[in-house]
Formats: structure tokens, C-alpha cells, sequence
């Protein structure tokens, strides 16, 4: 039976974005008869990495009774263990929620999870789906680019550091509901559209590795 890791990260609880988008990607997963493990990275907080030492295999300089070892190892061995991830990223502030990046400050770890030149890490090529939510519109020219640095930053990530699949699907103008501009009409549209691709891409990726 194929695992996935769902993560969250969103702060808004059951009026959360990207929680639907994950959830409606998990359900499908299990509909297919996936294990669905869950990390709520909002409810049970992480505390941000607390020794460099942490960012490299040998741990050097790390004391031997730092929580942060066991809480590292238990993150990876859940990542590693995870054939398939898919990732609630809202965009808070230009980037992705400081819960998020603290989750990824513990699993990167060059020669551990990430590869050397000499080979690859052990979560290369493990597909992982980014479930992006944005609250303002990013139609203009240049406009992405400036302002949202969080997909990017997970793919550079995910992507180019620990060799994943990462796709991203990502949906905007979710404040539409307190910013009229925004246009509510066209808002809903895009997220009636973005939880149907959510819930087919769940479905999809089940299939191939079930
Ligand atoms: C702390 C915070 C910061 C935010 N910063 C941005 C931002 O930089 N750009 C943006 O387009 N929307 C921003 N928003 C709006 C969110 O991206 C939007 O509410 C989105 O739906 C969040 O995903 P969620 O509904 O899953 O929480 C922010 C919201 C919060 C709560």
C-alpha cells in the first residue's frame, strides 16, 4: 500500500485554502486504497532548527540530549518512509508559513536526505504536489516573480536539492471574499477549478504507484 505524506501548514483552520485542497487530494488517495499519514505543522508546532550542527550528517557540536536530534530523526524517517507527498503552501508574507520552513530547516540535510555529486539522496524522484494558496491576484507582467517566493523556494528545495518530482498547482485571489476587487465570481471559479485538479492529480498519482 503506497503512503502519502500530507502536510499543512496553513493557519486558518477548517476556513483554510490549501487544507481543502489537501484534504480533497487525500481523499482521493484513499479512495484508491492509499495510507494517508497527516502533519499538521499549525497544530503541533516544530520549534525552529535549533543547532547548525543539525544541517549536517555528522551533527557535529550538536549536544547529545538537544530535542533536536530526535525530532529531526523523526521527521525524516516519516519523510522517508512517504512514497508521495502533497504540501499545503499558502503564501503569508512573499513566502511560505514560518511552520513550513522550519519543516524543511530538519530534513535538509546534505548527504543524509539531500545527495551528494557522487549519488543520489534517498528521496529522489518521490512526487510531491504543491497545494498553493494566494490571496491577492498575480495577473500583471513580473508580478510573480517579485512577490511569491514560496513555490519557488520549495522547488529549489525539494526539487533541486533532494532530487523530488515536484508539480505545483496554485490558486489566487482567495481574499476575493474581503477584497471586492478581487472579484468573487472569477475567485470561486478558480478554486472550484483548482480542487477538481487537486482531487484528479490525488487520483492519477495513487493509480501509477499503487
Ligand atoms: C500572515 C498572512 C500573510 C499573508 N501574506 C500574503 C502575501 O504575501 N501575498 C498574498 O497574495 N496573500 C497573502 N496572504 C493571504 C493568503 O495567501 C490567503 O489567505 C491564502 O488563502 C492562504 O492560504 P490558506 O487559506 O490555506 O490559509 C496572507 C495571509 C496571512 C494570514
Amino acid at each position: 500500500m503506497a503512503t502519502l505524506l500530507r502536510i499543512d501548514s496553513s493557519i486558518s483552520g477548517e476556513a483554510s485554502f490549501s487544507r481543502r485542497l489537501t484534504a480533497a487530494f487525500a481523499h482521493s488517495w484513499a479512495e484508491a486504497g492509499g495510507e494517508v499519514v497527516t502533519r499538521d505543522l499549525h497544530a503541533e508546532q516544530i520549534p525552529h532548527l535549533p543547532h547548525p550542527g543539525l544541517h549536517f550528517p555528522h551533527r557535529e557540536g550538536v549536544p547529545e540530549d538537544s530535542p533536536g536530534r530526535a525530532l529531526q530523526d523523526e521527521l525524516i524517517e516519516e519523510a522517508l518512509a512517504a512514497d508521495a507527498f502533497v504540501i499545503g503552501a499558502p503564501l503569508y508574507n512573499y513566502s511560505v508559513p514560518s511552520t513550513l520552513r522550519a519543516w524543511t530547516d530538519y530534513l535538509h540535510v546534505p548527504g543524509r536526505t539531500a545527495g551528494t555529486p557522487a549519488s543520489a539522496g534517498p528521496l529522489a524522484g518521490r512526487p510531491v504536489v504543491l497545494l498553493s494558496t494566494r490571496g491577492a491576484a498575480y495577473d500583471q507582467p513580473g508580478q510573480e516573480e517579485l512577490l511569491d517566493h514560496a513555490v519557488p523556494a520549495l522547488r529549489a528545495l525539494l526539487g533541486s536539492a533532494l532530487g523530488m518530482d515536484v508539480e505545483a498547482i496554485t490558486v489566487d485571489r482567495t481574499l476575493a471574499e474581503v477584497i471586492p476587487a478581487l472579484d468573487r465570481e472569477r475567485a470561486s471559479a478558480l478554486f472550484a477549478d483548482a480542487l477538481d485538479r487537486a482531487s484528479a492529480r490525488g487520483r492519477e498519482l495513487a493509480a501509477s504507484l499503487l
